[in-house]
């Protein structure tokens, strides 16, 4: 039986910041989007509701109290991981694979300056740029888009549900994307942005729980953190790409996309052994330029499930350390997420966060005991297993490419076969030589890349 833990609760100063729960839901997805700095939701006239409702089956006994998840929150004690891994480690959770690195070795001087876009000049962006172009993979000829999501890019906005496939504007989306699990109330767990200083809480959480997750990384991240990225692996968490420092894609030239997804691709194997075949763009901001060259480069995009405008399962929780979005405005969007995830005759896919404290203790204190409690019962596993396939599927070198071909190929006419009906490579334009020609775009980018130089988390 649901307990009804708050009815009413009052929340006067978030909605008159950001407007009734309707705008700010379809705001939401434009500004989720959207590069910061743009598309701030506009509070539109109107009386504003007052209170958010939600219920929740089951809560944490320890969770913090929801009225202390507050964007000004003091820094929480941040706790030490539960295992740490000796070099050489086997990890158990996939076959064949190498043993693990030493994470002290990493040399952050040997990487690109965190959360920056990444340069496309250096010898490793140069040669992963002729790999891609080897590939077979065409990109087709689009140009990049500027910040500001569709209201700053009409013509793109108008081609986003056509040959563009612009998931930003409208949620275009080609069967090669996963946006959803295939078997009804199956969850694909999803994690963005860490590793964090409080991912170890949430790892602790899911391990006493036996939960598993896909987590998308951050290169960035990944430098400051590694032992907690080896943790995830060993613990048996699906590691998948989440670019290096968490750029609106659609915006970068196709080098700067190469530059992104080559050095956390490369970061990640440096840190587990291993590289993922699955990444997230950040905002959700893909194209079919950007399905291309991740494709050539063997990264197969995860979304998140959009059933429509103003039923997207992000919980908003990104928002809550920012004082965006509250607790009881992101419980109230599981509980409608949970509402609609029941009956999808599918199953599904949430945007969540680990980056902040606020994101992690909503997580663990509320939403997953919650989905735990929830009846009828949801299966909660990363997307590789929602997807039904095996854990060693998630790393290019351990996908068994006899009965999973992957995205990417040696030889370009396999790679041109591959692809299913629809795919990027089906719709884009063939043809079209790597670098793409963009005359006169170098200060719009440049100015793009300020812009995204602050919205980097
Ligand atoms: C890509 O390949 C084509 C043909 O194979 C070649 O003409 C072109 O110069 C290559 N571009 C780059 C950036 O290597
Ligand atoms: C599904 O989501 C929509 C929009 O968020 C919400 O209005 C509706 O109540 C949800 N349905 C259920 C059954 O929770
Ligand atoms: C599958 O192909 C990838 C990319 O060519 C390769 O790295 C990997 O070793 C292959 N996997 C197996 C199990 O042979
Ligand atoms: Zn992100």
């Amino acid at each position: 039986m649901k307990v009804a833990l708050f009815s009413s609760l009052t929340a006067a100063a978030a909605v008159a910041a950001h407007g009734p729960l309707h705008a700010r839901q379809s705001a939401s997805s434009v500004g989720s989007a959207a590069p910061v700095g743009s598309a701030a939701p506009s509070a539109p006239a109107g009386p504003a509701p007052s209170s958010f409702s939600f219920t929740l089956a089951a809560t944490n006994p320890t969770a913090i109290p929801l009225a202390s998840i507050v964007s000004n929150a003091p820094s929480q004690a941040t706790h030490a991981l539960g295992t740490t891994f000796a070099p050489g480690s086997t990890p158990t959770a996939v076959t064949g694979a190498p043993p693990l690195p030493n994470a002290a070795l990493l040399a952050p001087s040997s990487y690109p300056p965190l959360d920056v876009i990444v340069s496309p000049d250096s010898p490793e962006v140069k040669q992963w740029i002729l790999d891609v172009n080897n590939s077979g993979i065409s990109i087709p000829d689009i140009a990049p888009t500027v910040a500001g999501g569709c209201p700053a890019n009409p013509v793109a906005a108008a081609d986003a549900d056509k040959s563009r496939c612009w998931w930003t504007c409208g949620g275009c989306v080609q069967p090669t994307d996963v946006t959803t699990c295939p078997d009804k109330l199956t969850w694909g767990l999803t994690y963005d942005d860490g590793p964090s200083l409080y991912t170890p809480d949430l790892l602790q959480f899911l391990d006493q729980k036996q939960l598993k997750s896909t987590f998308f990384v951050v290169g960035s991240r990944v430098i400051s953190f590694p032992a907690i990225l080896q943790a995830e692996y060993m613990a048996g968490h699906q590691i998948a790409v989440h670019t290096w420092s968490h750029p609106s894609l659609t915006t970068l030239t196709n080098e700067q996309i190469i530059a992104e997804l080559g050095w956390s691709k490369k970061v990640i194997k440096d840190v587990i052994g291993v590289t993922p075949s699955h990444f997230r763009p950040p905002f959700g901001d893909i194209d079919n330029r950007v399905r291309a060259i991740a494709k050539a480069m063997g990264l197969t995009p995860v979304m998140w499930t959009r059933i429509s405008a103003l039923a997207t399962f992000d919980t908003d929780d990104f928002d809550l350390h920012s004082g965006l979005s509250t607790a009881s405005k992101v419980l109230q969007n599981w509980d409608f997420i949970e509402g609609n995830a029941t009956t999808f005759p599918s199953g599904f896919i949430l945007l969540e966060h680990d980056l902040f404290q606020q994101s992690v203790d909503i997580a663990t204190g509320y939403i997953l005991p919650d989905a735990l409690a929830h009846q009828p019962a949801f299966k909660i596993e990363p997307v590789i297993a929602c997807l039904n396939k095996p854990m060693n599927d998630a790393y290019i070198e351990l996908n068994d490419n006899s009965t999973n071909p992957p995205a990417q190929s040696a030889s370009g006419s396999a790679a041109l076969t591959s692809g299913a009906p629809g795919s990027a490579q089906s719709t884009g334009k063939p043809n079209s030589a790597l670098p793409a020609a963009l005359p006169g775009l170098g200060s719009v980018l440049a100015f793009a890349m300020v812009l995204l130089g602050a919205a980097t988390l």
